[in-house]
């Protein structure tokens, strides 16, 4: 995601662009830029980093121009530098765009215009989007709005686009499509935006674009119409809340914004790259390497933290359905013992920021040795990706809240395409593949049932926010699960919790057990459910408190828990992406309850770079 902003009227627009970028740079930040129009010349000023380094850059020019646009960039498709940053433009300087999304097509229509002579400056999906604004203008003398709508009749995927032209200085032509855009109402003037933090200093008149939307912003009015051509009117909303409370959404912390926007998060991760009916990944940047990675005789997964936990469900997944060894490695142990690594192995480091630095460090001992790296990284251009020959994105947007939420489920699912990836490669079948795509496609609808459980969850908060201690405990695929259920209520809410495989409670672990010690079990309806009922009954046995995750249908555990949480049933391979979610909601409330600072727990860093 990122941030885009517009204006057109009487006053300067470049002051407001500037200032509308500083309020949207929590949607992202690795680059920066602006496009105005005056005396009908068009200029773009653009600079890589925070949108600080634009506005020291901008301000040096002393400029004034009554229509601007400007773009915080979030990438996707091109690292974050200068050239890849927006707004971008075409050959003439006489088109100026700006892209909030995924155009999942951007190569096949860049093979079409690379044909009939159009070149390419940056490595983004954006760019592909303004050339073909401009050969629709071209080759069917259109208006920009209808050159536009052409345009985006062509494009799959999402987008939240501002398009200018020099031809037509008088409007900003705007169009939705899964990201959002709002129009802030001015006297003589009127706005573009992401989200209304943005606007809320200039006017509290808002307009909404819905999916499939465009609309064309005049100084003194706007016309909205469908990407089908049709005139619709609008409703102008009145602004209530307060800029701080949009930047998160409207939410109360970085955190529950974006263990709510999980559903949508999830989503991006697997976008373009599911193809159903074959049962078929599409992963871009494995490109030319399946076969080597399918062929590898050891698969080597190193980590940190809730990393390292996605990285101990992603051996589950690949030793069952790729039969290939797995062996996982805590980042700051593999780069300091003597680590066997052979050529044919190849060798994952998964990490959101992309900057830890004993992951870096691992990375670059383990490419020196000569195996395949592959970095499964959030952000785009990071040191981690960089140093990867070859690699995934996770497009889980931003993740602002230090305690990792939407990274690990999109980095569940990432892992878990790269599992059918390779298994297909190797010995699945279609019809395994169709069965595993299609599940793997229900997972956003199911993650936002399990989202309407907050309620329930928070009073299962209320009752424990107190206890000194806590233990979570699952089994096979839902080990690694109790371990990041413990890992998120102690980086939060400073609680000592230990994760344990639940039949290793027998090995000492239940000698902890009393009624001042809360028991978390992850007991989705999988081979191992069984057991785990009895690893409930020895915790029970012992007055032992016991919350329980289990699946919808489920009415065998009801009376022998002390709460229930019941969520959908999804793939045994699946089920860490669902039975995760509640976790996360239960460390948060407990945390806000205790009056913590939830977003920035003591002693801890979004990204650690030091050793
Ligand atoms: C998780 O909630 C923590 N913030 C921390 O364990 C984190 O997962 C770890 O530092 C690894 O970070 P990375 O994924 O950015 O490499
Ligand atoms: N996909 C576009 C890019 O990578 C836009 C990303 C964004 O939403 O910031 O530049």
């Amino acid at each position: 995601m990122c941030g885009i902003v517009g204006y057109i009227g009487n006053d300067n627009s470049i002051p407001i662009l500037l200032e509308g970028l500083k309020r949207l740079e929590y949607r992202g930040y690795d680059s920066a830029g602006i496009s105005y129009i005056k005396d009908g010349i068009g200029e773009v000023i653009k600079r890589q980093g925070k949108v600080s380094a634009l506005t020291e850059a901008v301000e040096r020019e002393n400029i004034s121009a009554p229509i601007g646009i400007g773009h915080t960039r979030w990438a996707t498709h091109g690292v974050p530098n200068e050239i890849n940053a927006h707004p971008h433009y075409n050959r003439e300087k006489s088109l100026f765009l700006i892209h909030n999304g995924i155009i999942e097509n951007y190569l096949s229509i860049k093979a079409g215009l690379v044909k009939e002579g159009y070149e390419f400056f940056t490595d983004t999906d954006t760019e592909v989007l303004v050339n073909l604004i401009d050969r629709y203008i071209k080759k069917k003398n259109l208006s920009l709005f209808q050159a536009v709508r052409y345009a985006l009749n062509e494009v799959e995927g999402t987008y939240g686009i501002a398009v200018l032209s020099i031809a037509e200085p008088d409007k900003i032509v705007v169009a939705k499509n899964g990201s959002p855009l709002v129009i802030g109402i001015g006297d003589q003037e009127n706005f573009i935006a992401s989200d209304v933090n943005a606007l809320v200093s200039h006017t509290k008149q808002v307009v909404y674009l819905e999916d499939n939307e465009m609309a064309v912003i005049y100084k003194d009015r706007f016309v909205a119409k469908t990407i089908s051509d049709e005139r619709i009117e609008k409703e102008i909303h009145e602004i209530t809340v307060d800029a701080d409370e949009i930047t998160k959404g409207g939410f109360p912390h970085f955190m529950l914004k974006e263990i709510m926007e999980q559903p949508e998060s999830v989503r991006n991760s697997m976008r373009g790259r599911l193809i159903l009916d074959e049962g078929l990944i599409k992963l871009g940047g494995l490109l030319g390497y399946e076969q080597r990675i399918a062929n590898s005789n050891r698969i080597i997964i190193s980590a940190c933290g809730t990393s390292w936990h996605a990285a101990l469900v992603a051996e589950y997944m690949i030793e069952e359905f790729c039969g290939i060894p797995v062996e996982v490695e805590y980042a700051s142990e593999f780069r300091y013992r003597h680590p066997v690594i052979r050529k044919d192995d190849t060798i994952i480091f998964i990490s959101q920021s992309g900057e830890t630095l004993d992951t870096l460090a691992a990375l670059k001992e383990a490419k020196r040795r000569g195996a395949l790296v592959m970095g499964v990284c959030n952000v785009v251009g990071s040191s981690i990706a960089r140093a990867s020959e070859t690699g995934v994105y996770i497009h889980a947007g931003p993740e602002i809240g230090v305690a990792s939420t939407k990274a690990f489920t999109s980095q569940l699912i990432v892992m878990a395409l790269i599992t059918v990836l390779i298994a297909r490669n190797r010995q699945m079948s279609q019809i395994e593949g169709v069965e595993l795509t299609k599940a793997i496609s229900e997972l956003p609808e199911k993650i936002q049932e399990i989202l309407e459980l907050n309620d329930q969850i928070e009073k299962i908060a209320e009752v424990y926010k107190n206890a000194s201690n806590f233990l979570y405990l699952g089994r096979g695929y839902n080990f690694p699960v109790a371990l990041e259920g413990a890992l998120k209520l102690k980086e939060i809410s400073y609680i000592h919790a230990e994760g344990y495989p639940a039949a290793e409670m027998k090995h000492g672990p239940i000698a902890l057990i009393d009624d001042n010690m809360p028991a978390v079990f992850v007991a989705p309806n999988d081979p191992t459910y069984e057991k785990i009922i009895s690893n409930i009954m020895e915790v029970k046995a012992r007055n032992g408190k016991v919350i329980a995750i289990a699946c919808n249908g489920d009415s065998k555990i009801d009376d022998m828990v002390d709460h229930v949480i019941k969520i959908p049933t999804t793939h045994r391979m699946l089920t860490p992406i669902l039975t995760v979610i509640p976790l996360q909601l239960l460390a948060y409330h407990i945390a806000v309850k205790k009056g913590l600072n939830v977003d920035q727990p003591r002693n801890l860093a979004k990204s650690v770079t030091v050793e």
